[in-house]
């Protein structure tokens, strides 16, 4: 076993990035309060039955990727692989009362072939509504929520496909009418589709085989097995995104990949950035979930989880620039880290360097830490009451007295 290298499909963050990511919720959250949402977050490791029922025994994500382990006392407990379940579990073990809006953040874990944008490790940012009855609205303002936060944060060009699974009878209909057309043609799809033929047949629909997709765009749609309700609420809900100017793609192959869905769901593509996985998020309504986990409020929900690591992929890193001052101490350590001190209480970013060595050397190498400005302290400086703050760009240099020594530098970084 090596003990050299991360796990597989997890990653080490590094400063900018996770100083990005932290940008990206911390932005998300923002927005979402203005909607009227609150902050949840729930422990890492949950209970395995708060998944296997939910997300579906034949989904992927039960059938082959979750981090399951015995704990000592017993207990069977799995990484949670998604966010919505245990939000669900929460808001009924805090006997909360419906309706709520939540948002939360974290890592999820699902045991997935790694690829680019595919972790075994990932981050997402989610939100969930929990409400008292499906709501037109409520569908529209959660799917705007995700639309507003996306475009703030500067994805520019994306796709949002919106689709609906209709209620479980109307699946349930246009499932065998699935099977039987694609029955005739089993020996022509993929290894992973004939398996699903009879586990998930739905989930053919969107299979990335070439030759599946050429068979599925002859398939029946489920579109045409609604009910008139079914049809009518999906028709609201699109007109509703128009009226709101968010562009979307009805799309009749979303099926998502967790039982809980039905009735509207969505993706968030890039594919220009992202290949073959190109989701950068997906959600949807999931009205049988909470009575499904024990829930005595009958109601429903819908939600959403931003994949953070992929939306990392489209958007360049963010370079937060800060000006930094170097703080050179000529033999006067003491008195550098007071100053240093008082500067990083004022808010200024200081560094300093300690030590009586070479003025010449410890120039260069705040130079090459991208120092904006130096002080130099020394003798003189601790009897003058005074330093020489010199800007490393214009190499330009200024006395100052201790006491102006912060709002110098303050007016100075405004001007950098
Ligand atoms: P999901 O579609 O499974 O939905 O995941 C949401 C997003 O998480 C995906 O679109 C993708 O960007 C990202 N993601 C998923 N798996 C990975 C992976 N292995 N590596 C990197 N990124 C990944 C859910 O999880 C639902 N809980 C969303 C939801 C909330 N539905 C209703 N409420």
């Amino acid at each position: 076993m090596t003990i050299q290298k991360s796990v597989r499909g997890m990653r080490d963050w590094w400063g900018t990035d996770v100083a990005h990511r932290r940008f990206i919720e911390q932005r998300g959250a923002e927005i979402a309060a203005r909607y009227g949402v609150s902050w949840v977050e729930t422990p890492l490791l949950e209970h395995q039955g708060v998944f296997i029922k939910t997300l579906g025994e034949s989904s992927d994500v039960v059938g082959k990727e979750m981090y399951t382990l015995d704990d000592k006392g017993g207990d069977t407990l799995v990484l949670r692989p998604e966010g919505t379940a245990p939000v669900v579990r929460a808001f009924i073990e805090a006997g909360e009362q419906l309706p709520q809006k939540y948002i939360y953040t974290g890592p999820m874990f699902r045991y997935e072939r790694p690829q680019r944008g595919r972790y075994r490790q990932f981050y997402q940012l989610g939100v969930e509504y929990f409400l008292r009855a499906p709501s037109v609205a409520m569908d529209v303002e959660c799917i705007a929520l995700a639309h507003h936060i996306i475009t703030d944060i500067g994805i520019s060009s994306y796709n949002l496909h919106l689709g609906t699974l209709g209620s479980r009878e109307e699946r349930m209909a246009y499932r065998e009418h699935l099977v039987t057309f694609l029955e005739p043609y089993k020996n022509d799809l993929s290894e992973e589709s004939q398996r699903r033929l009879a586990s998930n047949p739905l989930r053919i629909l969107d299979s990335k085989s070439p030759n599946d997709q050429a068979l599925v765009a002859e398939a029946p749609r489920l579109m045409d097995y609604l009910q008139p309700e079914s049809r009518q609420f999906f028709d609201d809900v699109c007109q509703g995104l128009t009226d709101l100017n968010i562009p979307y793609l009805v799309d009749n192959l979303i099926v998502r990949g967790l039982d809980y869905y039905g009735h509207t769901t969505f993706e968030f593509k890039a594919p220009d950035h992202l290949g073959s996985q190109d989701a950068f998020g997906g959600g949807g309504r999931y009205d049988g979930l909470m009575s499904s986990m024990g829930s005595k409020q009958d109601g429903c929900g819908i939600g959403w989880g931003l994949g953070l690591d992929r939306i990392m992929l489209i958007l360049p890193p963010q370079t937060v620039h800060q000006a930094v001052t170097y703080v050179l101490s000529m033999g006067e350590d003491a008195l550098c880290q007071r100053i240093t001190q008082q500067l990083r209480h004022s808010g200024l970013a200081c560094e300093m360097m300690l030590g009586d060595g070479n003025i010449g050397k410890k120039m260069q190498q705040a130079h090459k830490r991208g120092a904006a400005f130096t002080l130099v302290v020394g003798e003189n400086e601790r009897i003058n009451q005074q330093v020489s703050v010199k800007n490393m760009q214009s190499s330009s240099a200024q006395d100052v007295s201790f006491g102006d020594l912060v709002g110098h530098l303050k007016d100075a970084q405004a001007s950098v």
